[in-house]
């Protein structure tokens, strides 16, 4: 597992578009945050194959969160607790080591997602609080599930093994 760097931008557009119902966003937003928000994004892979991407960022009026935007782990990677592991890991990093909450949006339908953030929270001993956030009229003509809000903490990283 490492941060990933813009020459990587590509292999993740590619991963993103073989993980439905993940939204395949442009190459340029994974340059965008390759590049710049590496520190808060974690990539997995296995010789020279890109088998898990996670993307994520501290908001600014908010320092002591970390938003969690899109996981996605190849389907022959699932089910190793890959999708846990790297978000384990961005916890982990030492410049990150003041984080006390983790947010996410997970569609209320997506059980293996869901199931991922129950076991960290479980890893962390922390409580998972959930409110309507992004709500399915908000997408306009683009059809889309609710997207409601995660919210995991408080927490430290020292809880975890
Ligand atoms: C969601 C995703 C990242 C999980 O990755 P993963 O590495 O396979 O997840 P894990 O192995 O850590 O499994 C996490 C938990 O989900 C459970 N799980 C896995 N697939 C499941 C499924 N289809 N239905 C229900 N539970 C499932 C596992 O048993 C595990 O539970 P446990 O910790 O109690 O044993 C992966 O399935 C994926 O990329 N899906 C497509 C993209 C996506 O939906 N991303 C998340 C958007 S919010």
């Amino acid at each position: 597992m490492r941060q990933p760097h813009k020459a990587d931008a590509a292999d993740i557009h590619r991963l993103i578009s073989e993980c439905p119902p993940l939204d395949l966003n442009s190459v340029y937003t994974y340059l965008l945050l390759s590049e710049y928000f590496g520190a808060t994004c974690v990539l997995a892979g296995d010789n020279d194959t890109l088998l898990g991407f996670v993307s994520g960022y501290v908001p600014p009026e908010r320092p002591d969160t970390l938003f969690v935007w899109q996981v996605a782990v190849h389907e022959r990677a699932r089910g190793q607790s890959l999708g846990r592991r790297m978000l384990q890991s961005l916890l982990q990093r030492p410049a990150l080591a003041h984080i006390q909450y983790l947010e996410t949006t997970v569609g209320p339908d997506n059980r293996a997602s869901r199931a991922m953030f129950g076991g960290l929270a479980r890893k962390l001993l922390a409580p998972v609080n959930e409110q309507p956030l992004f709500e399915r009229h908000m997408f306009g003509e683009h059809a889309h599930e609710d997207e409601p809000l995660l919210r995991i903490g408080p927490f430290t990283s020292t809880s975890l093994p």
